[in-house]
Formats: C-alpha cells, structure tokens, sequence
C-alpha cells in the first residue's frame, strides 16, 4: 500500500477546503458519537483548577470547547496549520463567549509556537494521524508540558471483534468516502481519511512511540468497540 501524502501544504489545503462542511460530517458520519469520545479523553486528563492545556491539531476547536466545558478554570492553547478550520473554531469560540479561555494560534506540530514546560497537560483530537512526523510533535508536546502533565490522544482504530470489523471496514472504506465527498464536495479528503488510518500505526506500536518520546503511564483504550482509540500518558 503507497502510504498517503502528508506534505504539511497538502494536508493543511485540504482541511482549509473542507473546513465548511467538518463539524457537519463528523457529528454525520460517527452518529453524533465524536462528542462523547472527546469527552472520554477531557475526563482522562484529570484537570486541576486553572490548568492550561494544549489542544494540538485543534482544527474547529471542537476539543478545546470539551475541555473548557468540562473544567471551568481551565484555559485553552489550540494549534493548527490550517487557517479556514482555526477561523471556524475562532467564530465558535466567540459565540460561546469563551475568548478569555481558548487562544487560537497558527502554528506547525512539529514547532509549536509555546514556550517549554508553560503547560498543564495536552490534548490532540484526530490530528496525530495527519501529522507529517509524529515523533517530532510527541517530542514538541512533551517540551511544552512540565513534568507529570497529562496527555490524551484520540485517534481511530479497527474495531477487535470480527463480525463488527467487517461491518465497520465496509462502512468506513465505501459508504464513508461516498457520503464525505458527496457533502464536503472535496473529491479526495474522505478516502484519506480511511488511507491514513490504514497506514498509522497499531494501538500497541503507538503506544510504543510515546513510551520513546518521552512519556511514561501510557495507555490504549479502546472506545466504541475500538473504532477510536484513547491513549493516555504522562510527562516524564
Ligand atoms: C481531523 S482534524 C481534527 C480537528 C479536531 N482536533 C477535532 O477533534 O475535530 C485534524 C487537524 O489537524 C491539523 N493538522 C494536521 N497536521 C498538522 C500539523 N503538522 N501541525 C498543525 N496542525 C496539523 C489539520 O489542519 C486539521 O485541522
């Protein structure tokens, strides 16, 4: 299998591009249950009073709004390359009245624009994936949290048991990329998108990686039969 392009430029273009229609489709195609995967992965990081929290790949700041919900002193760091998805979340954030607690900044995973050991723990919703190196923005997540910080990744994963693996490979393969580009009209985003779950790693050999970047208590829990994974670690 030829692994996907993850040229920053490509992958930020195509998320300016479907930027309009994300909220839509995501909320669409996982039947509502992205919010409850988000709030699976809030609840792991066990915040403190006013912690400060770095929402990594934050796109429309879905999981930067989770995380302020949830914790009401906390404040919100949210990084993303692509322009179009961080000026949606901005409209969003605004019309929640939470400008005072979600800073939405423009910036690559692989130098995130936050000065080392300023945070309390780290959030990255779905972006890990799309992420051109991902050992380099592990390493960048774990410069910018202090020791005993709290990450918590959201990614997807194949479902374990074999009669829902079937039905969910089928649904994820052919009807997701249908439906995905029939609504956002982008002709290629939506087969990425089961491309680029194909190619990443294994829930055990990611967990792997964070162990070597810099990560300690790392763990893989499987949501919704395994269709998304949570890891959970914590800064060495
Ligand atoms: C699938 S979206 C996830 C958005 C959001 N976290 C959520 O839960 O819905 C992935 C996001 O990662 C961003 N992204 C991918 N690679 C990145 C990188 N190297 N640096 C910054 N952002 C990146 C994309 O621009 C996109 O907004």
């Amino acid at each position: 299998m030829i692994p996907p392009d993850k040229t920053p430029s490509r992958i930020a273009g195509m998320f300016d591009a479907i930027a309009p229609r994300y909220d839509l489709l995501n909320h669409l195609l996982s039947a509502g249950l992205d919010r409850r995967w988000r709030d699976a992965a809030v609840d792991a990081l066990a915040l403190r009073e006013g912690s400060r929290v770095l929402d990594l790949c934050t796109g429309t700041a879905d999981l930067a709004l989770a995380t302020v919900r949830h914790a009401s002193s906390a404040s919100v760091i949210g990084v993303d390359f692509a322009g179009e998805m961080l000026r949606l979340g901005a409209v969003k954030v605004r019309s929640a009245s939470l400008e005072s607690r979600i800073r939405l900044v423009r910036g690559d995973a692989a130098s995130i624009p936050v000065s080392t050991g300023s945070c309390d723990a780290a959030t990255i919703g779905f972006g890990i994936r799309n992420v051109a190196e991902p050992q380099r923005a592990l390493i960048e997540i774990a410069r910018v949290l202090r020791p005993g910080a709290r990450l918590a990744i959201l990614e997807f994963g194949q479902p374990r048991i074999p009669g829902v693996r079937t039905l969910y490979s089928w649904y994820f393969r052919y009807l997701l990329p249908l439906v995905g580009r029939m609504i956002s009209k982008h002709q290629s985003a939506y087969s990425y998108l089961p491309a680029s779950v194909g190619a990443f790693p294994s829930p055990a050999e990611f967990a792997k990686i964070l162990a070597a970047t810099g990560f300690s208590q790392v763990r893989a829990v499987p949501l919704t039969f395994g269709i998304v994974y949570l890891f959970t670690a914590e800064k060495r």
